[in-house]
């Protein structure tokens, strides 16, 4: 099947290369596309890459009909409507690390250029003008550098400073005094960073709870004297704020590479000579955005072929050590979940996942996923996948539960899943065994050993004698070979259950009739 790629931001032709060389990838690069335009042609696509430009929204998300896939070259994911893309199922996937290195050196040219006054200096020499006196500078060295926000790029920042001997204090919510003081750095709260800093260099996402986070009571607290450097998103600066702090002579100089509306245009802070700016330059370099591309291509290809992304945003993030250690559990956790389904009565209420064993020390995040995914495809088809599959349980009002236990049974793993509706519990264990595959092993505390098939029945019947002989006839008569056949008892002439893997599927006729045979009391074919 041919995949449909749409790129609608400028993105490094060499870091496209593998989905350019697919062979069943066609990539379109339409770039500065209108709105309407945009609309009118995403249906056609399976995944969508952009950069900052494109305003991935909710109805441009809810166009793509087929789409699967967006990829964001680059960190910040604020372009690109996040629960939408949950609800339409759509996972999206960053590049956080490509561009790391190519903003932290931006951040420190802008540090320097603000400190020496380089750009104003350049600009005056342009106008043939030769003044010293109004260009003198301000050293780095022994000054201290305020870091708000210790992610990627604010450690990388901090490196560099330190190079220039500058003392850094910093503030992050995960920031700890021991990872502080390995680094030789100081760790403090926010209001530590702006009372002491020298210079405040901002470097955290734009979230509700970081916009404007420099605003006027955060310049009150400020030394008098202090540059701020904004290389992160517009809006974590409040701009009215720093043009005040400027003109009243509270802050010195402001370096600015985002803005909160961009393009800017007629910008009044860029009126200021205090002002130096770059048209969000953090992350332009060769380097970056071949790196960012590359990254990008390959997750966005990784997901259309069924596969786990390496940086899915809306989705859990594991490492590729946990995903090996997963994917064998994959059909295990969809076949459990997808069987409960079909012999659960009533609706859904409540579905409990326990692991037990190896199970018991990973996140298991992705399992929950698929189970959910495979107990509710029943109803809701194609459009449930594994990003949309707790956002859809919820929104049907599931309680989903996770529980890690001893309790293994003597098995290396377990995976048990119990299903409560508004009629019934049922629940399953399945296990996998090295080299054999996965197991069915209890169902419905009954103990059983089977291999689930794409097509079984499953009957609950009283345990008589001849039993076995009698549903073998019946499905013999109706041309349906059986392939295995397991009974399960929990006392002898009680309830039991038989779980049979036939060679094909089980006409509702032949069910009803097989209803009615002594002793059964209920049959339920399942498709798996
Ligand atoms: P990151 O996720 O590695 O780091 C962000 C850090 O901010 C995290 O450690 C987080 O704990 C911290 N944080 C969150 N809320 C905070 C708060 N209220 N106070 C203090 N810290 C807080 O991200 P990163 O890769 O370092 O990127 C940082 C920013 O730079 C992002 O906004 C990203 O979009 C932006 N960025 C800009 C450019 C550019 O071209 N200018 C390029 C790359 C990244
Ligand atoms: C990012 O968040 O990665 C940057 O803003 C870079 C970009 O989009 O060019």
């Amino acid at each position: 099947m041919t995949l449909y790629i749409l790129i609608s931001d400028p993105i490094s032709d060499d870091g496209i290369n593998t989905l350019l060389e697919t062979e069943d990838v066609i990539v379109d690069k339409k770039i500065d596309l209108s709105k309407k335009e945009l609309l009118n042609c995403i249906g056609k696509y399976d995944a969508l890459l952009v950069r900052s430009q494109t305003e991935v929204d909710r109805e441009l998300i809810a166009a793509g009909k087929n789409l699967k896939a967006i990829g964001r070259a680059g960190v910040g994911v604020d372009n690109v409507d996040l629960n939408a893309a949950t609800e339409h199922g759509v996972v999206v996937v960053n590049a956080p690390m490509g561009n790391t290195i190519s903003t932290a050196e931006h951040t420190m040219a802008m540090l320097m250029a603000a400190s020496r006054k380089i750009p104003q200096s350049y600009e005056s020499l342009t106008k043939n003008e030769w003044n010293r006196k109004a260009y003198v500078g301000v050293e780095l060295y022994q000054k201290t550098l305020g870091i708000i926000g210790f992610g990627r790029i604010g450690n990388e920042v901090s490196k560099r400073a330190k190079g220039f001997q500058m003392n850094v204090i910093a503030y992050d919510p995960f920031l700890t005094e021991e990872k502080a003081e390995k680094l030789g750095i100081t760790c403090g709260s926010i209001d530590d960073v702006l009372k002491q800093a020298d210079f405040i260099t901002i470097h955290t996402p734009l979230l509700k709870e970081t916009k404007h986070l420099i605003n006027q009571t955060a310049f009150e607290k400020m030394k008098k004297g202090v540059y701020i450097l904004n290389c992160a998103r517009g809006g974590l600066v409040d701009e009215e704020a720093l043009y005040h702090a400027i003109t009243t002579g509270k802050v010195a100089g402001a370096a600015l590479d985002v803005f909160e509306n961009e393009p800017v245009i007629n910008h009044e802070l860029l009126n200021l000579p205090e002002v130096i700016a770059t048209p969000h330059l953090g992350a332009s370099t060769f380097e970056a955005q071949e790196n960012v591309a590359v990254d990008v291509s390959f997750d966005v290809l990784e997901m259309l072929r069924g596969k786990p992304a390496k940086n899915p945003v809306n989705m859990p993030s594991v490492s590729y050590e946990v995903i090996q250690k997963l994917e064998p559990y994959y059909t295990l956790a969809e076949k459990i979940g997808s069987f409960l389904s079909q012999i659960a009565k009533g609706a859904i209420r409540e579905i409990a996942i326990e692991y037990s064993g190896e199970l018991k020390e990973i996140n298991t995040d992705l399992l929950n996923r698929i189970t959910v995914k495979g107990m509710l495809k029943k109803h809701l088809g194609h459009q449930i996948n594994d990003v949309n599959a707790f956002h859809l349980a919820e929104q049907k009002e599931i309680v989903i539960n996770e529980k890690k236990t001893t309790l293994n049974k003597g098995f290396t793993n377990l995976m048990t899943i119990t299903v409560k509706t508004n009629e019934e519990m049922r629940s399953i264990s399945g296990t996998r065994i090295e080299g054999l595959g996965i197991e069915f092993v209890n169902v419905d505390d009954y103990r059983v050993d089977v291999v689930p098939t794409s097509h079984m029945i499953f009957i609950r019947h009283y345990d008589k004698p001849g039993m076995i002989g009698k549903v073998g006839s019946f499905l013999g008569e109706c041309d349906i070979n059986i392939a295995t056949m397991q009974v399960g008892r929990k006392e002898p002439g009680g309830e039991a259950i038989m779980l049979l893997s036939v060679d094909k599927h089980l006409k509702h006729d032949f069910i009803d009739d097989l209803k009615h045979v002594a002793n059964i009391i209920d049959v339920t074919p399942i498709e798996l």
